[in-house]
């Protein structure tokens, strides 16, 4: 079993599987300019995974794969069938913008992929295009469709609030209601680069503010109230572990429906001590907070063959986990080069 210096237990690794998206969403990444890391410095799914082994081997048995956006990487599939066989991965799962699910969300079960979260930020066409500088509402709906269809349990929608986009959160609301989805609302967090931190000045642009983010209380506020006016009554706080959390959401529900309502609110509540991760970017660099620029270079000791190595950085990561996020705002990487 792996534990930080805090004594907080370590099992879940993010795995950033590439920097690219096939979406631009405006709090993620600039419009352009983003430097794409190149192939060559991209770990190849033969060493992801065998990072994965090695961090298994540790206890740190739960796997995310992320991006960018991870199904634009074309070996996808080869890497999740490596994990699925690779002894003390307990589970594998996806964080995607769903457009591409229709096409794979089959071979993606087949595979041995357990359960996805699909983000989605707006239920309305024109305010989705927006917020992803171009992207088609219709493909992410058909995506959750298709992942529900595939048998994807459980199946997550992840909202990023932002005030200033001002969306309109009530069809997220309804989405639980007949089908049993996971809907999370996720507060705007300070993560990518500013001018002062970014690691390619053309890079340097960020959207966040204080006063983009809205409070979990708020969120739920508006959202329980939609169920009173609805006739539905107001959210009813659900088991604490409703739909099988990883992580550090809140879980609510409307009486009698499948789905439920989860907050993320890494601003408005300090989760930090009970966080759980380490994450691999894509240019396998081992990150133990999200919100710090602390790296070790996992890539340079697998390329070198150096499994020894890697269990050492594993433990330095583990110690040199922060504590909290303090006040932070920024870091040198944008989210899409973390991986969320
Ligand atoms: N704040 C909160 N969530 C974010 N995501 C990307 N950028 C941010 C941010 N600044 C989300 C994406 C996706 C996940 C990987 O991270 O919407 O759900
Ligand atoms: Fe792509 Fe996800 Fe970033 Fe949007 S939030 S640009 S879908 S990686």
């Amino acid at each position: 079993m792996a534990t930080d210096a805090l004594g907080r237990r370590v099992d879940y690794l993010r795995i950033s599987v590439t920097d690219r998206c096939n979406l631009r969403c405006v709090y993620c990444m600039p419009a352009e300019g983003v430097v794409w890391k190149p192939h060559a410095e991209i770990l190849n799914p033969e060493e992801i995974a065998h990072f994965a082994a090695l961090a298994a081997e540790q206890g740190i048995g739960r796997i995310r794969l992320t991006g960018g956006e991870p199904l634009v990487r074309a070996s996808i599939l080869d890497l999740i069938r490596r994990l699925r066989e690779t002894r003390g991965i307990e589970a594998i799962a996806l964080t995607t913008n769903g457009t591409l699910l229709p096409k794979f969300a089959p071979a993606l079960r087949e595979a041995g992929l357990q359960r996805v979260n699909i983000s989605l930020d707006s239920l309305d066409a024109e305010e989705y295009a927006r917020i992803t500088r171009g992207g088609n509402l219709g493909h992410a709906l058909a995506g959750i469709a298709a992942a529900l269809d595939a048998g994807f349990d459980p199946v997550k929608v992840n909202v990023v609030v932002v005030r200033s986009l001002g969306q309109n959160l009530d069809g997220f609301a309804r989405m639980t209601l007949d089908r049993p989805l996971h809907v999370r609302f996720i507060e705007f967090m300070p993560v990518g680069a500013v001018p002062e931190a970014a690691e390619h000045p053309s890079c340097s642009v960020t959207s966040w503010s204080r006063d983009d983010v809205v409070p979990a209380d708020e969120i739920l506020a508006a959202i329980s109230a939609w169920g009173v006016k609805q006739g539905i009554g107001a959210l009813l706080p659900a088991e604490a572990d409703a739909p099988g959390g990883w992580g550090p959401a809140r879980y609510h529900r409307f009486a009698g429906a499948p789905g439920t309502i989860g907050i993320i609110s890494p601003l408005s509540e300090h989760f930090c001590a009970k966080c759980s991760r380490l994450r691999l970017t894509a240019d396998g660099k081992l990150r133990p907070c999200l919100f710090s620029d602390l790296e070790f270079d996992a890539r340079e000791a697998l390329r070198a063959g150096d499994d020894e190595r890697v269990r050492v950085l594993i433990a330095m990561a583990l110690r040199h986990k922060p504590g909290s996020h303090g006040e932070r705002i920024g870091t040198r990487r944008h989210m899409s080069q973390i991986g969320g």
